[in-house]
């Protein structure tokens, strides 16, 4: 994939009262009933994702509007995990864990965010184009799912710093560790991710965990 970023964020239409930071983590909590401690690490991984996409987003210039999209659609981004098959994560739903973004963006569009939607649709992996989906045989819709704008890269590259694995303190990953955590997938998800390493930088450098 070229590193061809849409900088121009799409105006927002009128404000949707849900639409704000302090509502994000009730959605989530309606739409992702997990058990404890599963909900408290997915908090933790959400917001520690948005912490990272809000600095990032403020280091990139976007506009208020547009960092504001970033650092909401992070806090929901992982919305559609309860549905999935993930029993070290607490979830014990019937759909392969790939499909989180998909199931995530029906439910934000559901609640009337589109572009919330649009973040989380595309943010797995380094996005999914649509000849990977078919190469590897995936179920899901027969388009590129890929990150475009630039919130919705941001929120796709913040979260490939955080696992869900180390408790309510998500520790920051090296960029080794992210590339080969990739690697599995196809070397079109390392180049991805080492574009966007370049581009960026690496924001675990010289950073603490839920650095700000
Ligand atoms: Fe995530």
């Amino acid at each position: 994939m070229s590193l061809s970023i849409q900088t121009q964020v799409p105006s927002r239409a009128a404000p949707n009262p849900t639409a704000r930071v302090e509502d994000m983590e009730a959605l989530l909590q309606k739409h992702c009933p997990l058990s404890e401690p599963a909900f408290s690490v997915l908090l933790a991984h959400s917001r520690a994702v948005a912490a990272l996409a809000a600095r990032l987003a403020r280091q990139e210039g976007l506009s208020d509007a547009g960092a504001a999209l970033v650092e909401e659609a992070a806090l929901v981004h992982d919305i559609g995990i309860f549905a999935t098959r993930a029993p070290s994560l607490g979830c014990h739903g019937a759909e392969p864990y790939y499909r989180h973004g998909v199931l995530g963006a029906k439910i934000l569009a559901t609640e009337g965010l589109p572009e919330h939607a649009r973040v989380c649709e595309r943010h797995v992996g380094t996005g999914i184009s649509r000849r990977e989906s078919r190469s590897r045989g995936l179920d899901l819709p027969d388009r590129d799912l890929v990150p475009v704008t630039l919130p919705e890269i941001l929120v796709c590259f913040a979260d490939k710093f955080f696992s869900k694995n180390n408790g309510e303190t998500p520790n920051m990953k090296t960029e080794e560790e992210i590339l080969i955590s990739l690697a599995p997938f196809g070397p079109g998800q390392v180049e991805n991710m080492k574009a966007w390493l370049a581009r960026f930088g690496d924001p675990g450098r010289n950073k603490t965990s839920t650095d700000t």
